[in-house]
C-alpha cells in the first residue's frame, strides 16, 4: 500500500466530499439524516486537519520554506473551519442556523481542498519528491491512529482555544 502523502490526503478529501453531497441531497426536514452526517464530517474533519497541522504542513514548512506563506494560510483556513465545527457541535440539527452554518462549513472547506489539490500539492510534489513524500505518508498513518476523532477531545478544543485567545 502506498504511503505517498499527497495520495492519502486526497483520500481522506474525497471521503470527506462524499459526507458533504450527502448532506446536500437531504430533504429539508430530514433533520437526524442531517445531524448524522454532520457528526461524520465533523470526525472527519477532525482527524484531517490534525495529521495536515501536525505533521504534513510542519514537515512541509521545514523542508520548503519557500511554500511557508501557503501553509500559514492553510492554518487560518482550517481555523475557520474549526470554528464553524465548534459551534456546529453545540447545536441542534432543527435549528434555523444548523444547516446554513453546515453549508457554510462545506464551501470553505470544498475551496480550501481544491486549492490543496490544484495548486499546493502539485508543488509540494515537485518539491519533495516521492521518497519524502513516502515517509510523511508512514508519520501520518502513525498520527491517525492516535488523531482526535471529536473537536471535543482535549488536542483539539485546546487548539482551537489557544488559536483563539492568543
Ligand atoms: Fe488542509
Ligand atoms: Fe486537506
Amino acid at each position: 500500500m502506498s504511503t505517498d502523502a499527497i495520495v492519502l490526503l486526497k483520500k481522506d478529501h474525497q471521503e470527506i466530499r462524499k459526507v458533504f453531497t450527502a448532506f446536500e441531497k437531504t430533504g429539508d426536514k430530514a433533520y437526524v439524516e442531517k445531524g448524522k452526517l454532520v457528526d461524520r464530517m465533523i470526525e472527519l474533519l477532525t482527524v484531517h486537519t490534525y495529521l495536515e497541522n501536525e505533521v504534513m504542513y510542519p514537515r512541509v514548512r521545514e523542508l520548503l520554506p519557500e511554500l511557508e506563506d501557503d501553509v500559514l494560510e492553510s492554518y487560518e483556513e482550517h481555523h475557520v473551519a474549526d470554528l464553524l465545527v465548534m459551534e456546529l457541535v453545540g447545536m441542534k440539527p432543527e435549528h434555523e442556523r444548523f444547516a446554513p452554518k453546515t453549508t457554510v462549513l462545506i464551501e470553505n472547506v470544498r475551496h480550501h481542498m481544491e486549492e490543496e489539490e490544484q495548486e499546493w500539492f502539485p508543488q509540494v510534489r515537485e518539491g519533495l519528491g516521492r521518497k519524502a513524500l513516502q515517509e510523511i505518508g508512514a508519520a501520518m498513518e502513525e498520527a491517525r491512529k492516535k488523531a482526535p476523532r471529536k473537536p471535543s477531545q482535549p488536542g483539539a478544543l485546546k487548539k482551537t482555544i489557544d488559536a483563539v485567545l492568543a
